[in-house]
């Protein structure tokens, strides 16, 4: 592993005195006042409501997810220069050459690209990254751009939703802040250190050596990168709260809709505002409006409190997810100088001790999921519009809430349940009310206040702490800074222990129930009649989806509701308890969706979780249907097993039927097997002898058949269908289509054994993002990525002497005798000469004829050490003079087939210095592209296609052996893609 030169030996960096240090000189920054942030840097993102001014905003929020160039490893230390500003090195340092580096869009987690190692971590899902892992635990991003010199004046930010983990984020050279943790969101001002007018680097090293919980949590910029810029004078970040009160405590009449807007005035004069807010309904009309206004100071921040009057609101609920806007504009010298738009719900929560969970002051009973961020395909980096498929599929099985286990959520989660309808618990990742771990739970309630769909803060979750004096006294400050920024929403954590109210229980608002279901909570309840308890970790059945027998080698768990850990439940077990309860609020299942880890109960060959009501695909088990029987609200019945047992003719087979029907008749082959009534919350069950044919129910309310369901002995396998969750998507670059494989017999049947192994071919305009097929035990890759096209010829022997100047040096012509020059290896961690030395570095080799039709050739140095110009075959190829950016030079034209040279004449100003660490010759071919493929597991597998940012069509073949293979054609809408950093 390479070593990198300490930075506090030569912590040179750039002169201050180059154009664009002095542009972001801090003095530069205070000399702008109030006149210029209304003079004419303009950007409306939304058009001027009606009553604004006339002026300029200068609000602008550009994604920042494209184009990325990402290495994995950890060659370059942290990158930070302690002794000088703007001095970082290695990939920090503004001008590194990261040529031969991938590129990648964000969201990445490259954990999901990583072979499975069965000496991996068990709980992560075996994949070699985190302690133990040294060399696939370190990665580095960067991405440069260019500012408009019109930025000049604005305030800038530079916004992660989410880095897993310990990240540390440099601009331009600039150390600007580090982040550990894995799961909050944070920013950082780059207004002192943004180049406007020029060239700009981001750089940001992420560091996934240590976890931070106990199940796969990916690795990477594994959420979206956001650049934000604002006036000076401007709401402050996360500095919009809105909610809304009633007069009755079950809302009736007008709302009273309370907004509190931070202003922030980073000018150095006096600022004097109005804010203007008007509320918008769903169909577009202004229905409430109101104003305020502020004096702010110089460098201040002030909150103005509104309270503005909706008449008759429309509420927000699961089932009826009415959504406002507010517009937010402030207006200063006669002019508006930004403008912020909130999405809000008008809806009530709260918890009581008798009635449950009450939701616009009625009891509703939470029908929830526990669940974490992960997806087949794509780990922990799922697009956002994943976060809405995954949403819809669990509203269809009559899921109407969602805790967030155990971590802050992405914020696109939070917008698809608003939009979609589904309650959240929010939950915070770690105990702690040291200042690290307070400041990230403010983070989060400030981020996540305004989400109709967030109706409970969870502080944490199992803490070993829970019962002891000094954890109550943790948690009870958390639970205080909640109330302090939030006076909507209750608290709870969730706890492990049973009849126990110590610590943490004494105090909590709400006391959260993982498990223990039984005795113990009814006592609880008796004992502390008034305080309201949610299940909020309940279940788990383990089971594999078209799985009937467990099977221990395979790693399989039978589907039927029969198997679950010592410490949990059966579905059935667990649903029964709660319904009866209606103080116990309801609760969430573990899980909704399978994850990656955590394997339970066996361990390899399985690599992820069995709890799924759905799989990782988000396919369903039979469990599903057992929610959807007492969640849904519309008759049903379901039917297991699959109905395809070869060799198993006349053998018995355990026949179980979910419906909420009175009752329910089970047919084989048209004959009646019996009809029995259905009990509430339960299932029937038969012993059924196994003949080919169809197996089929009907279900009957009042004596009338109100649903049916069947299975049917399926044929052999004989072709692939594609069938993608929507007809169209949008390219806009980000949208996906969620694409079903299936392996049918000839009448079209899904196989429910078949395992053929599926090959993908994507053409159009598009890309397949990844693969997956819900199988526990599968150690087929997710990810294909190709070759990069790129290898790399070492040059290591050199010759090199001393010079007295770098001046027209007569060496570096392509025929020069190097008799009696020393040898030198180039890589080693030094460079042999002494402070002050001049030298010439010499290398022949040869170029063979093939190599020369290369897309490009770049002559690649670990590092010259301090300053260099590079000869080609006596020609002038570049220069560098930043010890610490691995530069690298187009040499495609310059090289001959046969012998060259190559001359570098080094300056060393400081230290030991010359070319070190290694030179390489990196020969860059058209990339190969990835062959994708993956097994259908029961079945079915899944394929999710990304769009491009140009409309068109995307074709998906499926190919398997003997398989008549499938094509796909879908159309990629024109849309506007979203206002993105160019
Ligand atoms: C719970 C824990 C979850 C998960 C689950 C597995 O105790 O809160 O994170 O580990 O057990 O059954």
């Amino acid at each position: 592993m390479k070593t990198w030169k300490p930075p506090s030996r030569i912590s040179r960096g750039r002169s201050i005195s180059s154009p664009e240090a002095r542009h972001s000189a801090p003095g530069a920054r205070l000399r702008f006042t109030v006149c210029l942030v209304i003079a004419g840097l303009s950007l409306c993102f939304w058009p001027a409501p009606g009553r604004a001014a006339e002026g300029v905003v200068s609000r602008e929020r550009l994604l920042l997810d494209w184009g990325w160039k990402f290495h994995l490893g950890n060659e370059w230390g942290t990158g930070e220069d302690l002794a000088k500003a703007g001095s970082s090195v290695g990939p920090a340092s503004r001008d590194f050459n990261d040529a031969v580096w991938r590129t990648v869009d964000l969201p990445h987690d490259w954990a999901i690209e990583l072979p499975f190692d069965r000496n991996a971590d068990t709980s992560h899902g075996f994949k070699p990254v985190g302690p133990g892992f040294a060399t696939n635990s370190v990665g580095w991003y960067r991405r440069t751009f260019t500012l408009p010199q019109q930025d000049a004046g604005k305030r800038l930010w530079l916004e992660f939703d989410g880095a897993f983990r310990d990240s540390r984020v440099y601009v331009n050279g600039y150390f600007v802040g580090h982040h550990e943790s894995g799961y909050s969101s944070f920013r950082y001002d780059i207004t002192d250190v943004a180049n406007c007018g020029g060239r700009n680097t981001v750089a940001a090293r992420v560091d996934a050596t240590q976890f931070e919980g106990w199940f796969y949590e990916g690795a990477g910029i594994y959420r979206h990168v956001w650049l934000t810029k604002t006036g000076r004078l401007a709401v402050a970040p996360e500095g919009l709260f809105v909610y809304s009160k009633f007069k009755s405590p079950v809302p009736a009449g007008p709302a009273e809709i309370r907004v509190e807007t931070r202003l922030d005035n980073s000018l150095e004069a006096l600022a004097e505002c109005t804010v203007r807010c008007q509320v918008i309904d769903a169909a577009g009309k202004t229905v409430a409006e109101g104003n305020g206004s502020a004096r702010l100071g110089a460098f201040s921040q002030r909150t103005v409190r509104q309270s503005i009057q909706l008449d008759s609101p429309a509420l927000w609920s699961p089932d009826s997810p009415t959504l406002y806007k507010l517009l937010t504009a402030v207006e200063s010298g006669g002019a508006v100088v930004d403008r912020v738009e909130t999405e809000f719900g008008v809806r009530t929560v709260g918890f009581d001790a008798e009635k449950g969970f009450l939701l616009n002051g009625k009891p509703y009973v939470l029908k929830g999921t526990c669940n974490h961020q992960d997806h087949a395909g794509v780990g922990a980096a799922l697009p956002d519009r994943l976060q809405y498929f995954r949403i819809a599929r669990l509203k269809e099985m009559g899921d109407n809430a969602y805790r967030t286990s155990h971590n802050p959520p992405t914020p696109e989660l939070l917008q698809a349940c608003d939009r979609l309808g589904m309650l959240v618990m929010d939950e915070n990742r770690l105990l702690g009310s040291d200042a690290l771990n307070l400041d990230r739970l403010e983070r989060l309630v400030r981020r996540d206040r305004n989400h109709p769909s967030v109706a409970v803060w969870s502080i944490a979750n199992e803490e070993g702490e829970q019962t002891t004096p000094a954890g109550g006294r943790v948690a009870q400050t958390m639970q205080g800074l909640i109330h302090r920024l939030d006076p909507t929403r209750q608290v709870t954590m969730a706890a492990n222990v049973g009849n126990t109210f110590a610590g943490l229980n004494r105090i909590i608002d709400v006391r959260g129930w993982n498990y223990h279901i039984g005795r113990e909570m009814d006592n609880y309840h008796a004992a502390h009649p008034v305080q309201p308890n949610v299940g909020s970790e309940q279940a788990s059945t383990v089971c594999t989806r078209g799985i009937y027998a467990n099977d221990r080698q395979a790693g399989y768990v039978s589907a039927y509701d029969d198997n679950a850990p010592p410490w949990a439940h059966t579905t059935e077990t667990w649903w029964k308890f709660f319904a009866a309860r209606p103080w116990l609020s309801g609760g969430f299942a573990w899980t909704g969706f399978d994850y990656r880890g955590e394997p339970t109960p066996y361990g390899w060959p399985c690599i992820n979780s069995h709890f799924g009501i759905l799989d990782t695909c988000g396919f369903p088990k039979d469990n599903f249907y057992y929610y959807l029987a007492w969640w849904g609200n519309r008759p049903m019945a379901h039917l297991l097993p699959h109905w395809t047992w070869p060799g198993k003719e006349g053998q018995q087979i355990d026949v179980r039927c979910f419906s909420n029907c009175q009752e329910v008749e089970l047919f084989l082959n048209g004959q009646s097997l019996g009809k029995q009534s259905m009990p509430e919350n339960s299932h029937l069950a038969w012993k059924v002898n196994y003949a080919p044919g169809t197996l089929s129910v009907k279900g009957y309310n009042a004596g009338q058949v109100v649903a049916q369901d069947k299975v049917e002995t399926t044929g052999p396998a004989a072709a692939i269908k594609l069938t993608p969750d929507r007809p169209a998507i949008k390219a806009d670059g980000q949208d996906v289509s969620i694409i079903t494989v299936a392996v049918t017999d000839d009448h079209g049947r899904v196989v429910p054994v078949a395992g053929n192994l599926a090959e993908f071919e994507l053409s159009g305009l598009g890309r397949i993002l990844g693969v997956g097929n819900g199988d526990p035990s599968c150690h087929e890759p997710d990810v294909f990525i190709g070759t990069p096209g790129a290898r790399s010829v070492p040059l290591d022997s050199w010759r090199v002497k001393e010079v007295p100047d770098t001046k027209d040096r007569p060496e570096v012509a392509k025929e020069f005798s190097v008799r009696n020059w020393r040898r030198v290896d180039v890589r080693a961690d030094f460079g042999p000469l002494t402070p002050g030395q001049c030298a010439v570095f010499r290398k022949q080799f040869t170029v063979q004829p093939s190599d020369l039709s290369a897309t490009n050739i770049l002559l690649s140095f670990g590092m010259i050490d301090d300053e260099g110009w590079v000869y080609v075959n006596g020609q002038f190829v570049g220069e560098s003079h930043d010890y610490s950016s691995s530069p690298a030079f187009q040499v495609g034209k310059f090289l001959e087939s046969g012998d060259n040279t190559i001359a570098v004449v080094v300056k060393n100003n400081e230290g030991e210095g010359g070319l070190n660490k290694g030179v390489a010759l990196v020969i860059q071919e058209k990339p190969v592209l990835a062959n994708w493929k993956r097994s259908v597991f029961n079945g079915l597998a899944q394929v999710i296609v990304q769009s491009a940012k140009q409309a068109g069509e995307l074709k998906l073949t499926a190919r398997a052996e003997g398989l008549a293979p499938a094509t796909l054609t879908l159309p990629a809408e024109a849309c506007a893609p979203p206002p993105a950093v160019p």
